[in-house]
């Protein structure tokens, strides 16, 4: 079986895309014993930093992978304090990517391409997208198959979602991508409000059975990213790490199940 691809994506920020993308795949490495991939496409190099690895002085991160025939996947390719958990860095390099790419008529491609080598290697390459959308966010859509949208419960957050299916409908229709879909919506930053709750009963009824249980408001879990730490290296008791374990769950569970229409 060639490895399942899992996107984080939103094109909001803060919306904890890199948390999930992080906890999740060190609990499908540490907890299920897969062998995962966390690939970070984002400039503010977060995915590593939240694994206390500092991606500021490496002399080769992911830009370099999609931009350098030279470089491989393994130059660029670290061990974490979670076993069986790789991890690609990246950098502020990364927002030179598109002028980099220029006219390639491939340039949505490379990222899947240069994964290649990975599909046999792996159970899991798992994605960490930047809060916008561009290239860089169209290249993860057609390296992915499977997609999770983080939604912070605010107002606004209906917008990024509906903004997140068009995303997706386009890389289907431009790229002869049938496979890829939205498997699970994960509302975060939750906190019982009104507007909370009026925001969860929405992505319920836009996304049956693939919103996942929301991911509460946890101090516990914002302090495990500053110690760059996982939740499960810091606090694997904690409410936080109940939380995140039955999102990673849901988030394995969901890709199983046949493509949503
Ligand atoms: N459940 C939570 N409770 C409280 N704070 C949280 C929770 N989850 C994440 N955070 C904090 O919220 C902030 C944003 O989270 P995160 O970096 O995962 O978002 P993001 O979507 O990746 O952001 P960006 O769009 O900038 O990449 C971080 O400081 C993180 O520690
Ligand atoms: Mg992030």
């Amino acid at each position: 079986m060639p490895a399942r691809r899992v996107a984080f994506i939103n094109e909001k920020g803060g919306t904890c895309k890199t948390t999930l993308a992080v906890n999740v795949a060190a609990y499908l490495a540490e907890k299920k014993k897969k062998r995962v991939l966390l690939v970070d496409l984002d400039t503010q190099g977060h995915a590593g930093k939240s694994l206390g690895l500092d991606p500021r002085g490496l002399a080769k991160n992911v830009f370099h992978l999609l931009t350098d025939a030279n470089v491989s996947l393994d130059d660029v390719t670290l061990p974490t304090a979670t076993a069986n958990l790789m991890l690609v860095p990246s950098w502020k390099e990364m927002a030179e990517f598109p002028t980099v790419a220029g006219p390639d008529p491939q340039r949505a491609r490379r990222l899947a391409t240069r994964l290649t080598p990975a599909l046999d290697r792996y159970d899991f390459i798992l994605f960490d997208a930047p809060p916008s959308l561009g290239l860089t966010t169209t290249n993860i859509l057609v390296a992915a198959e499977e997609v999770v949208v983080p939604v912070a419960t605010t107002y606004l957050a209906l917008d990024g979602c509906s903004e997140m299916v068009d995303t997706v409908a386009d890389v289907k229709a431009n790229f002869q991508h049938e496979t890829l879909r939205i498997t699970l919506v994960v509302p975060t930053l939750y906190r019982k409000t009104q507007l909370a709750d009026e925001v969860l009963a929405k992505l319920e009824e836009y996304f049956p059975k693939r919103t996942a249980a929301p991911l509460a408001l946890s101090v516990t879990i914002d302090e495990a990213q500053s110690h760059g730490k996982t939740i499960w290296e810091y606090a694997p008791w904690s409410r936080g790490a109940t939380m995140l374990q039955s999102i990673a769950e849901a988030v394995d569970r969901a890709g199983k199940t046949a493509p949503a229409k």
